[in-house]
């Protein structure tokens, strides 16, 4: 496994304003993200977790500090720029799943390859590569009503994966399933992280999810500090 530096944060702060209301939410915060990593950060409700994704996947921008993914800057990229680079690095999967509810499974999983100048062939092989890993082949002309919730986000991961990014944001990923279908999705983060060197982070309020994951870091008041799991 290398261990370069993924992602890389600097002096991070961020403060949401709302109205006259400001919330410091990071303060000065440093931190290093290795490639091949499986990080589950958990932490109290509205200690910033949702807000550290989205930062990290180019969704919101912190108030002053830098990010960096790779040698390159991110938080000062350009709306356009953003757009490209979550295309290319970034995988999203979400507790509900965010499937579109009138796409088959097949037609979820190719929304992110729409915007790209892939022939239809490679689209194709993609897709069906994507459909495999998760072990939903024989699902890819139902729609969303048509599966199961661990289904549903088996399609979700294969849309995250499905354009080859180097990392998986995941925000609660099994906050909606039973333990045994958590623990399938689970599974398949492992097997993603193990064999195709996914980095993976992913935000969980369950113990037996983080135990998953090669390190759980517990975010509270603006720093994030290594857990050990009993
Ligand atoms: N866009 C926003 N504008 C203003 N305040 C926000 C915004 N997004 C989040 N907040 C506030 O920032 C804090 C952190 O929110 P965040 O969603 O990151 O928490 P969280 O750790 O993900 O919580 P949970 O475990 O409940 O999902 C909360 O108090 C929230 O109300
Ligand atoms: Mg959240």
């Amino acid at each position: 496994m290398t261990t370069e530096n993924l992602i890389t944060i600097k002096n991070l702060k961020k403060t949401h304003i709302k109205g006259k209301q400001a919330l410091n939410i990071f303060h000065d915060l440093n931190m290093h993200i290795q490639t091949g990593n499986f990080i589950a950060i958990m932490g109290p409700s509205g200690s910033g977790k949702t807000t550290m994704l989205n930062m990290l996947g180019g969704i919101d921008k912190p108030t002053s500090g830098e990010i960096y993914f790779k040698e390159d800057r991110i938080d000062n990229l350009s709306e356009n720029e953003l757009t490209q680079f979550r295309a290319m690095h970034v995988g999203f999967i979400f507790q509900f799943y965010n499937l579109m509810p009138m796409l088959t499974a097949y037609n979820n999983v190719e929304l992110p390859l729409l915007l790209t100048d892939l022939s239809k062939e490679d689209k194709i092989k993609k897709i069906k590569t994507a459909l495999e890993i998760v072990n939903l082949s024989d699902r890819e002309s139902h729609y969303p009503r048509e599966l199961s919730g661990g289904q549903m986000q088996r399609v979700a991961i294969a849309r995250a994966i499905v354009s080859n990014p180097d990392i998986l944001l995941c925000d609660e990923p099994t906050g909606d399933l039973d333990r045994e279908t958590a623990n399938e999705i689970l599974g398949v983060l492992k097997l993603l992280n193990e064999e195709l060197n996914k980095t993976i982070i992913m935000v969980t309020h369950d113990p037996e999810a983080a135990r998953y994951s090669k390190l759980t870091l517990h975010l509270d008041k603006g720093e994030f500090n290594q857990k050990e799991l009993s």
